[in-house]
């Protein structure tokens, strides 16, 4: 592998057994790809603070499409910010609720402030924004 720099941690056992458990749990094959994925988020959270750096998120939120007017509000919504929303899938879940998953490109602020409006909407029962990144400089 290109560039690759090998480098000691020191840390209590007690921590690093508890790691240890906890990547086995969640199906990591060895410390480094764990620490890597660590190190990623760490990353990507910093650029998020940061605010000015284009970035990506996904929006996902569940709503009664019967509630008056709301579907004519998240549409009005989507076209205001046609910029910064790549994509929304739409998916019945029965009768009256429907879930939406919208990929949102753009500097953080402004996709914060689109998951605000959209999860504040009257008639979405829940909603959340996950911070990722476009993947550049990483
Ligand atoms: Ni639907």
């Amino acid at each position: 592998m290109e560039g690759i720099v090998r480098f000691g941690v020191s840390m209590e056992s007690k921590l690093l057994k508890q790691f240890d458990e906890l990547i086995e749990k969640k199906n990591y094959n060895n410390r480094s790809e764990a620490i890597r994925d660590l190190i990623r988020d760490f990353i990507v959270e910093n650029q998020w603070e940061a605010e000015d750096v284009e970035t990506i998120g996904t929006i996902t939120y569940v709503f009664n499409h019967e509630v008056r007017e709301i579907n004519d509000k998240l549409t009005d919504m989507q076209h205001k910010h046609y910029k910064n929303i790549i994509s929304t899938m739409h998916v019945h879940l029965d009768e009256h609720n429907c879930i939406e998953v919208m990929i949102v490109k753009g500097k953080a602020k402004e996709i914060v402030k689109i998951a605000d409006e959209i999860i504040s909407t009257r008639g979405v029962k829940h909603g959340k924004l996950v911070m990722t990144t476009t993947g550049k400089n990483l």
